[in-house]
């Protein structure tokens, strides 16, 4: 994967023509000053001081980091801190009682404005109720609901009572939720009687009732009613319906528990290079910090900003960007259910024009999806009110990028393009919108007080324009601190490969492969997994997919690898265009454009149209799942994907050859 053959240098690097923040913008931004980075630099750790300063705190902290037990740090361990009273509480006391904490958009032009008083109560109550169950301090509570806002509620009674959450994605399957159930040892549930898909009721409860089947553990269960009469419901032993609860303790509250900032917030599960999944372990203060922090400085959050992260509460960057970043900061969070698609295409720019959306946050994945339905959407809603756009999840390619900037943005808002992970809590690369200049097609460089560097195998930092393993070198607040799972694959997972404890030298792995330019930006190139070797030189797949999508009329790519006998592993590219179609033009286009931007050793042995890719429910491109096609091998569980139906497809297409 790293660079050792040289291909690839003296090569134009993918990045479009670099813009400067707009004016207006950098005017207003809450970080403008450029010197930040070596304030940063020069005064670390106590840099991040700045981020938890940004927090209440029921007892501060002395120390912000220890690091003698490495790579088991400690982020500003002798403080206390609520993160519900920090995301609720507080904000009351400042004034803000009546001012929109969340405002809901349901499937069905439903539509809920949680004020930061309404959210106070809803959290106190249920907080009693968990109480009243059983819920003690450090129980894990596993949360199964779709975005509806009862899964913040739970969230936030959990952090309140300091039972640390465990959300469980909704669209997860029964055996998933036993699986991450089990590992966490955890003993209640929240869920819902089902929820709409598209326009039909879906029953999530029997999907919950057959996860418990699996587990040995008693489980107590409480049921938001979302579906009403459209799918009656009928509760068990140790079934308590949530509203019930709420009017049981109505009026009720309940002080938050003062935690230690190295307590456990919540865990999140998150699939790993084992087919068991890791459970991450995040905690309350250095990860609220980095939250609140990132919120602040990288998306400009203000307290009076509608902000909305069109991203599911159920993954991290609903967890951090919906819910705990911007509500610590105390500004008015968007939060809907549903997809872009429905009931139209005109779904999101209606929110948009309707709450007067501020700043946007949103996926490569969908960003690909708007330009091929076109700009006719977007153009005949009102987008003015938007200040600042963001990226999130997977590389963006140049193309995509300056249509989200032309096209939503109508060039006035600066791009951040932000590189994070589950493990890394909040955002590590980016630029900063109000200093930076942005240069399409990379993320931008490490964060002020983060430490990314790209290595080659050996650990030495590659030249600019070269690729290499995408590692940190000093801790951070938000960092993962343990698995659930154990010390020991914690280690291994993340600081083996790198590492030289006996010089106390820590390197977190973080899994991708990425190229660093002469500025310092970082171009994620993505997992190391996902890196192909042709002829004993290693290509990354997504080079190749961006130099495909960089072509006029394509809508997306994904390239795997195949096996030959000649070249040991062969470019295989499925290619979905903006028509549909299957065109000379374009397939030698594509050539030509993957020739120029990597050479011809990138060359596609095949190019396979399809209407469209295999994706997660989260919306990634299932590159695996086309490798095994492409290789003719037995396909395991598709069970996982949004559109399963695609993959049949494929393979009729492929023997029709
Ligand atoms: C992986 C982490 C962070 C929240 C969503 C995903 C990829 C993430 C970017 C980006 C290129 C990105 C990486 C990373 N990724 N953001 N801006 N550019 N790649 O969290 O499920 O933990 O996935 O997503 O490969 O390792 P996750």
């Amino acid at each position: 994967m790293v660079d050792r053959n040289g291909w690839g240098r003296d090569r134009p690097v993918l990045t479009g023509s670099p813009r400067s923040p707009p004016a207006s913008f950098v005017e207003q931004a809450n970080v403008s000053d450029p010197g930040i980075y070596d304030e940063f630099e020069e005064n670390w750790p106590e840099c991040w001081e700045r981020a938890a300063d940004l927090l209440s705190w029921d007892q501060s902290y002395e120390t912000v980091l220890r690091d003698e037990n490495a790579p088991f740090y400690q982020w500003f361990p002798d403080g206390k801190l609520n993160a519900a009273a920090n995301c609720v509480d507080r904000h009351l006391e400042s004034g803000r009682k009546t001012h929109a904490a969340i405002r809901w958009e349901g499937k069905h032009g439903e539509r809920v404005t949680y004020t930061y008083r309404d959210l106070y109560v809803a959290i106190n109550e249920f907080a009693a109720a968990l109480r009243e169950l059983g819920v003690e301090e450090d129980d894990v509570v596993t949360i199964y609901l779709p975005m509806i806002p009862e899964l913040p509620i739970a969230m936030l009674s959990c952090a309140r009572i300091g039972a640390p959450h465990n959300v469980v994605f909704a669209g997860l399957s029964a055996d998933a939720l036993a699986t991450r159930m089990d590992a966490a040892d955890s003993e209640f549930l929240v869920t819902c009687d089902g929820y709409y898909r598209r326009g039909d009721a879906f029953n999530q409860k029997s999907k919950a009732d057959n996860a418990l089947l699996k587990l040995e553990q008693d489980v107590r269960t409480v049921v938001v009613d979302r579906l009403g009469d459209d799918l009656p419901h009928v509760l068990g032993d140790d079934e308590y319906d949530y509203h019930e609860l709420r009017e049981l303790f109505a009026g009720e509250t309940v002080d938050p528990v003062p935690r230690d900032a190295e307590d456990m917030l919540f865990l999140m599960y998150t699939s790993g290079t084992t087919g068991e999944p890791k459970g991450v372990v995040h905690t309350t203060g250095g990860y609220l910090a980095h939250a609140a922090w990132t919120s602040h400085a990288v998306l400009d959050v203000k307290p009076e900003d509608t902000y909305w992260c069109a991203a599911d509460i159920g993954w991290i960057t609903g967890h951090s960007y919906i819910i705990y970043g911007p509500l610590a900061l105390g500004t008015t969070t968007v939060m809907y259910e549903g997809t872009p698609d429905y009931p139209d295409r005109d779904r999101l720019w209606e929110i948009v024009d309707r709450n007067a959306v501020d700043i946007f946050y949103t996926a490569p994945t969908a960003i690909r999806a708007f330009m091929k339905w076109g700009p006719e959407y977007p153009d005949r809603h009102e987008l003015s009110s938007l200040r600042l756009l963001g990226t999130v999840g997977e590389p963006i390619s140049p193309r995509p990028w300056n249509w989200y900037y032309d096209h939503i943005g109508n060039g006035e808002c600066p791009v951040v393009d932000t590189w994070w992970q589950t493990e890394t809590g909040a955002v590590t690369v980016s630029t900063l919108p109000g200093v930076d200049e942005m240069k399409p097609g990379a993320a931008g460089p490490s964060l002020p007080g983060m430490d990314v560097r790209v290595i080659d195998e050996d650990g030495t930092e590659v030249d600019p324009g070269d690729s290499g393993y995408l590692t940190i070198a000093r801790p951070w607040p938000g960092m993962v601190r343990t698995l659930y799972d154990g010390d020991e694959r914690f280690r291994t997972e993340y600081w083996d490969r790198f590492s030289d404890p006996e010089n106390d030298d820590w390197r977190y792995f973080s899994g991708d492969a990425a190229r660093i330019d002469e500025d310092g930006y970082i171009t994620v190139l993505g997992r190391v997994d996902d890196v192909i070797n042709v002829s004993g030189r290693r290509l990354s797949t997504m080079e190749i997919e961006s130099a495909i999508t960089g072509v006029e009329g394509v809508a997306e790519a994904a390239v795997v690898g195949r096996s030959s006998e000649t070249t040991g592993t062969d470019v295989y590219a499925y290619v979905s265009t903006e028509g549909g179609y299957d065109d000379t033009d374009v397939r030698e286009a594509i050539v030509d454009s993957i020739e120029t931007a990597i050479g011809p050793i990138a060359r596609p042995t095949e190019i396979l149209f399809t209407p469209e890719l295999p994706k997660t429910r989260s919306g990634k491109i299932m590159r695996r799942l086309l490798e095994d096609v492409a290789n003719g091998e037995e396909l395991g569980d598709t069970s996982a994907l949004r559109n399963p139906e695609i993959v049949g497809e494929i393979q009729a297409e492929i023997g029709e050859e």
